[in-house]
């Protein structure tokens, strides 16, 4: 079993319109275990630093903006296979492709306010789980992993 972890962010957009709740309760039901959380108001730098690989692309700025305009919820998902199962939960980037029963899916319209951002591999989630929790995470078991095994 590939136990990954993953990091997931709900944008300003998506706490702003009480969407927290909605977004954690679908990476629960899946089956995917919350192992870090901290709602959160972004800093400039923080945000430049988790956006450094798209600095030279036009809506950087925008982009930095937005993310430090209002606080956002970090999360680090736990579970197998767990990058490409919340990126599938999340649904594509542009909200205007990402299927219907997807977060951005159903609940996004902009490429720039797309409610919740996702690792996109293994790598980066562990470069953004350094960044955002100091690499910190808890250890528990829960009782759904004894059945799903
Ligand atoms: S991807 O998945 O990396 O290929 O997507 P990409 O299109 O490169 O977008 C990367 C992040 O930049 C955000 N984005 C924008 N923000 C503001 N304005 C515009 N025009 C814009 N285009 C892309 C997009 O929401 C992605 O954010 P994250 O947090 O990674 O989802």
């Amino acid at each position: 079993m590939a136990i990954e972890q993953t990091f997931v962010m709900v944008k300003p957009d998506g706490v702003q319109r009480g969407l927290m709740g909605e977004i954690i309760s679908r990476f629960e039901r899946k089956g995917l275990k919350l192992v870090a959380a901290r709602l959160m108001q972004v800093s400039r730098e923080l945000a430049e630093a988790h956006y450094a690989e798209h600095r030279e692309r036009p809506f950087f700025s925008e982009l930095v903006q937005f993310i430090t305009s209002s606080p956002v919820l970090a999360m680090v998902w736990e579970g197998e296979n767990a990058v490409a199962v919340a990126r599938s939960l999340m649904g594509k980037t542009n909200p205007a492709e990402a299927a219907p029963g997807t977060i951005r899916g159903d609940f996004g319209l902009t490429i720039g306010m797309n409610v919740v951002h996702g690792s996109d591999s293994p790598e980066s989630a562990a470069r953004e789980i350094q960044l955002w929790f100091d690499g910190e995470t808890l250890r528990y078991d829960k009782s759904v992993e004894v059945w799903i095994r």
